[in-house]
């Protein structure tokens, strides 16, 4: 096989996307559209040349992989003169691929397959049939069913626009052709570009037999102009996932209601109600329950526990036979127990919460280590903050928490001690002991309430 050389395009603007961040860093499930593209072109083993321009600095800065050769256009003057910028770059025996950043869902085997196709005829071009090939570059063809020229959109006669056969843009074409070709194009066309697609016409003038390849996938070569197109590929990437989840084992309400952006791991019946929204890393132990409405980050939740609805966890993990929510948000560096309960309203920041230890009602715990069996009444707050630092409390195996009560930290609470309702702690307690910091109750009887002023 020859060198390869994978050509990205992604300098254009992307004006019809009306939005300030370049085209190709629209976020689809868990990538950018231009990451997409870069993860199908590193199957190949391919130099890998990116064309940017608008935008530049943030595109770079968002593309995970290093081995880049950037290349900057610094006027977004067409596709052809973006393909223009990378050839002194490019070694004349090698065979170019070029790929569009905004068509994201294309697949390595398919590159594979024109790539194999260029390096036999010099010329491969990938196509589609569309039934509404509106906005794409229409394939002509002569009588003989020969390719001899893409003619745009904008460029084209009522009766080319007929023409269901539509250019996806992909191109793997010899290195040495390509650059001829290159320098030959010209900005005569309805919006004054220098066309890639024009290098089709010159390889036929040339007598070079293009060869093509019928993609047989539309979806697979859709291009991203527009949110309408995002939201389509969205909904692409999310359907193939849950029907493979489900085919899996993953047992979910309504495949048109889940969403994974991300990885998702799950042991047997497991069951995910609608509107359950997966990211990052997560991975679900045996008959994990998920109700409707949560949000679920870099999560590993273990056998039969159940989360219940409209919760949120996140960089966090949750032991065996645990309940959370419903409500309740489990924010970063969270370590919930085997046997645990985390109820409504409950707030768990930065904290490890033992076995069989209840948190059931409005509270917030936060940089707190508790132990097993600890019982925190409705309302306590743990103090963790003095407006310029950060502290610890420590609730020791046992331990009761009254309800309504402020642990003012850092403070630790003894293994079987009991803090009365509506303390405010501000000291260690010990073992085995009783805290109260309340005032006495005062009784007023026959009290009349006050009555209104007249006037
Ligand atoms: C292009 C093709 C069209 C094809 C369609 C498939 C041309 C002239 N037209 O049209 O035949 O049917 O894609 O999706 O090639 N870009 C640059 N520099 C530029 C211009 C564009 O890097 O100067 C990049 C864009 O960032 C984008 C890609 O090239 O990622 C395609 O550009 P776009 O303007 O979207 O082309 P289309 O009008 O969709
Ligand atoms: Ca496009």
């Amino acid at each position: 096989m020859p060198t390869i050389d994978v050509i990205i395009l992604a300098a254009g603007d992307g004006s019809r996307m009306k939005s300030k961040t370049p085209k190709v860093l629209q976020q689809l499930s868990d990538k950018t559209l231009l990451q997409h593209v870069i993860d199908a072109a590193l199957p190949l083993d391919a130099n890998l040349n990116i064309v940017i321009g608008h935008g530049a600095k943030l595109v770079k800065g968002s593309v995970l992989n290093q081995d880049v050769n950037w290349v900057v256009q610094k006027e977004q003057l067409g596709t052809g003169h973006a393909v223009q910028q990378v050839m002194p770059d490019i070694d004349d025996n090698s065979v170019c691929l070029v790929l569009y950043g905004d068509v994201p869902l294309i697949q390595s085997i398919t590159l594979s397959m024109l790539i194999e196709k260029a390096a036999d005829s010099g010329f491969a071009l990938l196509s589609v049939v569309l039934k509404n090939p509106d906005g794409y570059g229409r394939i002509k063809r002569n009588a003989t069913g020969e390719i001899i020229a893409i003619v745009e959109q904008k460029d084209a006669s009522e009766r080319e626009l007929e023409i269901n056969e539509i250019s996806t843009g992909i191109v793997a074409v010899k290195a040495s052709l390509l650059r001829n070709y290159l320098n030959n194009l010209t900005t005569n066309n309805a919006q004054g570009e220098l066309y890639l697609t024009d290098i089709v016409e010159m390889a036929n003038a040339n007598s070079v037999n293009i060869s093509s390849f019928i993609c047989d996938s539309a979806k697979q070569v859709m291009g991203v102009n527009d949110k309408n197109q995002l939201a389509e590929l969205e909904r692409v990437i999310q359907q193939k996932q849950v029907a493979e989840f489900m085919t899996g084992g993953l047992g979910v309400k309504d495949p048109a209601r889940f969403d994974c952006r991300g990885k998702l791991s799950f042991g047997k019946d497991c069951v995910i109600d609608i509107n359950v929204v997966f990211e990052g890393n997560n991975t679900l132990g045996d008959n994990v329950t998920i109700a409707p409405n949560c949000i679920i980050k870099n999560a590993k939740i273990g056998d039969n526990s159940e989360i219940k609805a409209n919760s949120i966890i996140e960089d966090s993990t949750v032991g065996s036979n645990t309940t959370i929510g419903p409500f309740a948000r489990l924010r970063p560096e969270s370590r919930i127990g085997n046997n645990a309960k985390i109820g409504n309203f409950v707030e768990v920041k930065k904290s490890t919460i033992g076995d069989a230890s209840k948190v059931s009602h409005h509270s917030y715990v936060g940089d707190s280590t508790l132990g097993k069996g600890v019982n925190v009444g409705a309302g306590v707050i743990t103090c963790n903050y003095d407006g310029a630092n950060k502290y610890q409390t420590v609730i020791k195996d046992g331990a009761f928490i009254g309800s309504d009560t402020q642990l003012i930290a850092p403070v630790t609470i003894g293994k079987n001690a009991t803090i009365g309702a509506g303390s405010t702690i501000t000291k260690d307690v010990p073992d085995e002991s009783l805290s109260l910091s309340r005032n006495k109750q005062t009784t007023l009887g026959n009290w009349k309430r006050p009555t209104k002023n007249s006037t």
